[in-house]
């Protein structure tokens, strides 16, 4: 199935490393590829390729969906202008490439890297895993330690701020951001708590959308080796048997898929329609 609007662009980014954006981007994919949509994926943290080793490990499965596949290395030319411009055409030919897919997902390095900027440029969607800690929040936002109360956007909500305004900027549509929540019931009670707030009080000032998130499940660790995902269990005869906490880990992933192809109202109307 091919999209006459070209597709959407579904970046996983936060400058927080092991933050979950892999493991939820490779979910996203493949649970949109259950749905019968056509999907490629793009990844950006070559050095690392979690996304890519991952599907690497699914390939060795006879029969499973595989998205189209592209990567893309940081470029090793010593002059920075000459490197950001090979990065740059590099990811406008791979996007280009997957022109006819529905989505493109597209997971990123836990770094500030100009490859990093760019891809943010391109998303329609931008997805920030965080991890339940106010270690990984103080890069989206400053809080008072006494009060936690949040005193400004930080460094990560200054980046996809300025993506934003440069996409206004070229009259693009605006980026639906959508911060979730990973690795939920690791904390304790009172700091779940206070880090919803935190968040809650954050998306209305800089505008973002909540997703309710994943809590924290062994089957995320587990099924890398596999190549298999939440979607495909139970179906693929050589996976581990489905058990009632990968049913929910697939709620939660299903719910972040819903939120993605339901962007607010001002997304919608100015941006692509989602499938
Ligand atoms: N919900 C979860 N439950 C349990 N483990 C998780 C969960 N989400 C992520 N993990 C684990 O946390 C680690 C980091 O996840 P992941 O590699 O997806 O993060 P990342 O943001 O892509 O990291 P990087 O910035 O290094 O690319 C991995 O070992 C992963 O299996
Ligand atoms: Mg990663």
């Amino acid at each position: 199935m091919t999209s006459p609007t070209g597709p959407k662009i579904i970046v996983f980014g936060n400058e927080k490393g092991g933050s979950g954006k892999s493991t939820a981007a490779v979910q996203v994919a493949i649970g949109l590829l259950r749905q019968g949509r056509s999907v490629a994926t793009l990844d950006l943290d070559a050095r690392q390729g979690t996304l890519t080793r991952y599907l690497d490990h699914r390939a060795a499965h006879k029969g499973l969906p595989m998205p189209a596949r592209g990567a893309i290395a940081q470029s090793r030319l010593s002059d920075s202008g000459e490197a950001a411009k090979a990065e740059a055409e590099a990811l406008d030919a791979a996007l280009a490439e997957f022109a006819g897919a529905e989505f493109v997902i597209v997971d990123t390095p836990g770094s500030d890297t100009k490859l990093n900027r760019l891809a943010h440029a391109k998303a329609d969607t931008l997805v920030t895993p965080i991890n339940d800690s106010f270690i990984d929040f103080d890069l989206l936002a400053r809080v008072d330690p006494a009060t936690r109360r949040v005193l400004g956007p930080s460094v990560y909500a200054e980046l996809v701020w300025e993506r934003r305004k440069e996409r206004a900027l070229a009259g693009g549509a605006p980026i639906d951001w959508i911060v979730m929540r990973n690795r939920l019931g690791h904390s304790e009670a009172r700091n779940r708590r206070e880090m919803g707030e935190a968040i809650d009080e954050l998306a209305k000032r800089i505008g973002f959308r909540v997703a309710p998130g994943f809590g924290e499940r062994v089957i995320f660790r587990e099924l890398f080796l596999t190549g298999l995902t939440l979607f495909d269990l139970g179906a693929a005869v050589d996976g581990p048997p489905l058990a009632m906490s990968h049913i929910a880990g697939r709620q939660e992933a299903r719910a972040l898929i819903d939120l993605i192809l339901a962007p607010p109202v001002h997304v919608r109307r100015q941006g692509r329609q989602a499938g």
